[in-house]
């Protein structure tokens, strides 16, 4: 198999190549005069092919496409897409808006696709057949066990991130729980963690996706208030958009821990090796 590396994933897809023993596909990126991207790869297209390439941006979901399109020659397309973007918008909220993650997923053709934690499996269906949603959690949960940490918990920031916590845990022996509101009047919300106690242990938020900060950043003040000692977060894809790194740390958080899906960022995760068993039981 022959992996090619996108233009937004470059690091991850030397990891992944490196895994799997073999040199990453070179491949040519630029713009035309008028702006629109220019995009060949440097090696012959034949036999299975991995594009490793993450749509966090439009441009990335443009030269994704070509990506794709240039490897029309081969045996095999199979496209991993390490974080994909577009997919919180998984509903019409409001009418006249698109299904974005429909959009974007009808467009990507190719004979497998992985996707790493996308904001919500269900979407898997908008790919068609041959897609698969592979979980980081537990990369997550073992980085987690050998910081040593004094008492740990693991906490999602709502239910929705549950089944982060509990797969992040696995059989490591840590505990976790969520976040529940409870709401005692008509104006007042109390937030706590649903069954543990924080109080005097240190706490680790995990989450999907850390954008702009603000989940964490709510949680994080609320925990401390109930008595944790040290807060971490834990997060499969750092986007970190805006001045997000600024607010977290400003709201007490110790350290970010995230996996390496957005490449350039505070990944000290690598998913490579979870990819890498994928592809390889193609
Ligand atoms: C929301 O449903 C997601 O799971 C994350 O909690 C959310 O995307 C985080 O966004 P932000 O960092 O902007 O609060």
């Amino acid at each position: 198999m022959k992996v090619i590396a996108g233009p937004a994933s470059q690091l991850l897809a030397c990891r992944i190549a490196r895994e799997m023993g073999i040199a990453p596909s070179l491949v040519e990126f630029r713009r035309f005069p008028d702006g629109e991207a220019y995009t060949r790869i440097l090696d012959d297209i034949e036999g299975s092919v991995a594009i490793i390439q993450n749509t966090l941006t439009d441009p990335d979901f443009v030269a994704l496409l070509q990506l794709i399109d240039a490897c029309s020659g081969a045996e095999k397309v199979n496209v991993v897409i390490p974080y994909m973007g577009y997919a919180r918008q998984d509903r019409q909220f409001k009418s006249g808006e698109p299904v974005s993650i429909r959009a974007m997923a009808r467009a990507i053709s190719a004979d497998s696709v992985f996707t790493i934690n996308i904001h919500d499996e269900d979407s898997m269906q908008y790919f068609g057949t041959g897609a698969t949603n592979l979980n980081a959690a537990p990369l997550l949960g073992q980085y987690i066990a050998s910081l040593k940490l004094s008492d740990p918990v693991l906490i999602a920031p709502d239910d929705g991130a549950l089944y982060l916590a509990k797969s992040a845990a696995g059989d490591l022996g840590i505990d976790f729980d969520y976040l529940e509101k409870t709401r005692h009047s008509g104006d007042t919300v109390t937030v706590h963690p649903r069954e543990l106690d924080v109080g005097d242990r240190d706490v680790v938020i995990i989450d999907d996706i850390i954008s702009t900060g603000g989940t964490v950043a709510e949680a994080a003040a609320l925990l401390k208030q109930q008595g944790a000692l040290d807060v971490y977060v834990a997060a499969v894809h750092a986007v970190l958009a805006g001045n997000a790194v600024l607010r977290l740390f400003s709201a007490g958080i110790r350290d970010i821990i995230a996996t390496d899906t957005i490449d350039g960022g505070s990944g000290c995760v690598s998913i490579a090796p979870l990819v890498a068993r994928a592809l390889g039981s193609l």
